[in-house]
């Protein structure tokens, strides 16, 4: 498994992601009606890594970087970190993303994935935990964050139907 930034070279297994997904909640992005031609994939692509460093993103929107996940040559999900929180992301959202694709489930790619971005948001952003957030039912990204550390908030029990975790860097 390797982290790599998004890169055109994997349209391939990106477009299989995409139709494997299509119609997922979680993977809004990912519907291959949007992807009709070799452009919409490139300014796709670009999008991604100009919000990593835009100084001129959209009204609520903050800088954030994106991985893709690499297994055996392919693009297997992704993962991305947000440099800071607004209210909505402290309540919701968090700073960390992740999804894998549904082949690749369940052999320790998130688990793994999440590591690596911990690692790399230590080295290159300014903050001294980060928070996730997942739905109450979702027991496998629960697990992936426990195993990487992850401490249970329970300040916004009763109140959102989020749980929502810190992991310290
Ligand atoms: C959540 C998700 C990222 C987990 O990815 P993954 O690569 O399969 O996770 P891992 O292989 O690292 O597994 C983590 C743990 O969850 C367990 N697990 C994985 N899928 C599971 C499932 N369907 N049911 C029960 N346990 C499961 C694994 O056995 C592992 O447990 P362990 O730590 O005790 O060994 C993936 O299921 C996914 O993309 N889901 C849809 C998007 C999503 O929910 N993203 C997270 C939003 S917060």
């Amino acid at each position: 498994m390797e982290l790599v930034r998004p890169n055109i070279k994997f349209k391939k297994s990106f477009y299989e992601a995409a139709e494997e997904m299509q119609g997922q909640e979680s993977e809004g992005h990912l519907v291959t009606d949007e992807l009709t031609s070799e452009q919409v994939f490139i300014d796709h692509v670009n999008r991604k890594l100009d919000f990593e460093t835009s100084t001129t993103l959209p009204e609520k929107y903050v800088n954030e970087t994106t991985f893709w996940i690499i297994e055996d040559g392919e693009y297997a999900g992704r993962i991305s970190v947000r440099h800071r929180l607004t209210e909505a992301l402290e309540t919701y959202g968090g700073h960390i993303g992740y999804v894998i694709r549904p082949k690749f489930r369940k052999r320790g790619l998130a688990t793994k994935a999440l590591k690596e971005i911990l690692k790399y948001t230590k080295e290159s952003l300014d903050l001294e935990k980060v928070l996730l957030t997942t739905d109450e039912d979702n027991i496998p990204s629960q697990k992936v964050i426990l195993s990487n550390g992850g401490v249970r908030d329970k300040s916004l029990d009763g109140k959102i139907d989020k749980w929502r975790y810190w992991i310290e860097l």
